[in-house]
């Protein structure tokens, strides 16, 4: 039976959600156990917490089964689907709370949504890495490399191992196509 547009996939897009939000909200409460010294309590929602993302995780599979998925497509989905609206969505939501005087609020989704504009242009860097095997080197055989958190690029053959510049922990380097920034 095909799961698309049954009632058993609008189950398992509510199942995957709730899942999702327990998982997080298991993560706080563990958080505040251990804050008050309940550290049995706070292992035993550890377990909850693995267990509500296997669910989620299973839940997941399902609503993709059939599907072929590579890594392109997975940023695709998270770059160009509808959760990239998300930006806008709070948008909206701050314009909302600031008509209703809620103007703490006001500032925390405007805030939040410069936060989702900025993992856009990292999902879209993201999505042209994956998809950069047109990139070529340049005549010495180089290729332009970025760092994906402050944005300086060198340019040699091979990835660079670390940012001489930020020194994150968290980085990776992508290849940025020459023409793109019109210096080759
Ligand atoms: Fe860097």
């Amino acid at each position: 039976m095909e799961i698309k547009g049954s009632k058993t996939e609008q189950n398992l897009l509510k199942a995957f959600a709730v899942e999702s939000q327990l998982r997080n909200m298991c993560e706080f409460y563990k958080l505040l156990a251990q804050k008050e010294g309940y550290d049995y309590i706070g292992k035993y929602l550890e377990n909850v917490i693995n267990g509500r993302k296997e669910h989620a995780k299973l839940w997941f599979k399902w609503l993709n089964e059939g599907i072929e998925m590579h890594t392109s497509d997975a940023l695709e989905e998270i770059a160009k689907g509808k959760y990239s609206l998300l930006g806008k969505y709070y948008k909206t939501c701050a314009k909302q709370a600031r008509e209703e005087g809620v103007e703490h609020l006001a500032d925390l989704f405007e805030h939040i949504a410069e936060v989702e504009k900025q993992y856009q242009v990292m999902f879209e860097k993201l999505l042209a890495s994956v998809k950069d095997d047109h990139v070529q080197p340049d005549e010495k055989g180089n290729y332009r490399w970025e760092c994906s958190v402050c944005g300086v690029y060198f340019d040699q053959k091979e990835m660079p191992d670390h940012c001489p510049l930020c020194f994150n922990e968290d980085i990776f380097f992508f290849k940025r196509p020459f023409d793109n920034i019109g210096e080759k």
